[in-house]
């Protein structure tokens, strides 16, 4: 009997304002076009822990940044284990996934004021987390990130601001280079028009999707 092919973990990052929902929405359809069947989902959750950890992105509730780790990593092994919509049950059915954040959010966001040893050693080395077939950056200046969330939004969340953003991106990428050898992460120009950055999605999809 032939096995099920188990479906693709495709997750997309990006500093705020960096277009992920517009560029995951376009990826999907085209996913869905090519036949394949496709879960979109996004971190933190929509249990209660997901609503906790976004009061404190919403700045109603102080949290510290070790407090803040451990409640992203409690959200994201639900996110992967739970029999109902958890992330493992449907790669085993060969069904692909796409999760707007996952670890590499905790690494650059909660990594600043906590250790980032710390912080990626309990996500990267936790069994019950799915390690992704592909980390897609979407990668903006700070200044564009800071006028779309300007354009967009009549709040800010806790990150929202330059100066975050900026040091934001910049762990981003100092963890890129820690994961380089291990993790398959593209680095896509998202300043560019909504069709130039998802045919580069595209592409790169493409390229990944029969491996
Ligand atoms: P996101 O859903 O992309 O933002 P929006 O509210 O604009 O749709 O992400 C919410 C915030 O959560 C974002 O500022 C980054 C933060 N975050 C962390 O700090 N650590 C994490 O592990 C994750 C998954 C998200």
């Amino acid at each position: 009997m032939c096995k099920i092919r188990k479906g693709r973990f495709i997750v997309f990052e990006g500093t705020d304002g960096s277009g992920k929902g517009t560029q995951i929405e376009l990826l999907v359809s085209e996913m869905k076009r090519q036949g394949r069947n496709v879960y979109k989902t996004a971190e933190p959750t929509n249990t209660s822990t997901g609503g906790m950890l976004r009061d404190a992105l919403g700045g109603f509730v102080r949290r510290d940044a070790y407090e803040l780790s451990a409640m992203f990593l409690a959200d994201r092994i639900f996110h992967n284990v739970n029999p109902i919509n958890g992330i493992k049950q449907f790669l085993d059915k060969g069904i692909d996934v796409v999760c707007d954040r996952y670890y590499y959010s905790s690494f650059a966001y909660q990594g600043i004021d906590a250790e980032l040893e710390w912080v990626m050693n309990m996500n990267l080395e936790c069994s019950e987390i799915a390690k992704p077939d592909l980390c897609i950056f979407l990668d903006v200046d700070p200044e564009t990130s800071d006028k779309r969330i300007s354009d967009n939004r009549l709040e800010r969340e806790i990150y929202e601001n330059k100066t975050k953003q900026q040091e934001v991106r910049n762990r981003f990428f100092e963890v890129f280079r820690l994961l380089a050898d291990t993790e398959n992460i593209k680095i896509v120009d998202a300043s560019r028009t909504i069709p130039e950055v998802s045919a580069d999605i595209i592409k790169i999809y493409n390229e990944i999707k029969e491996k």
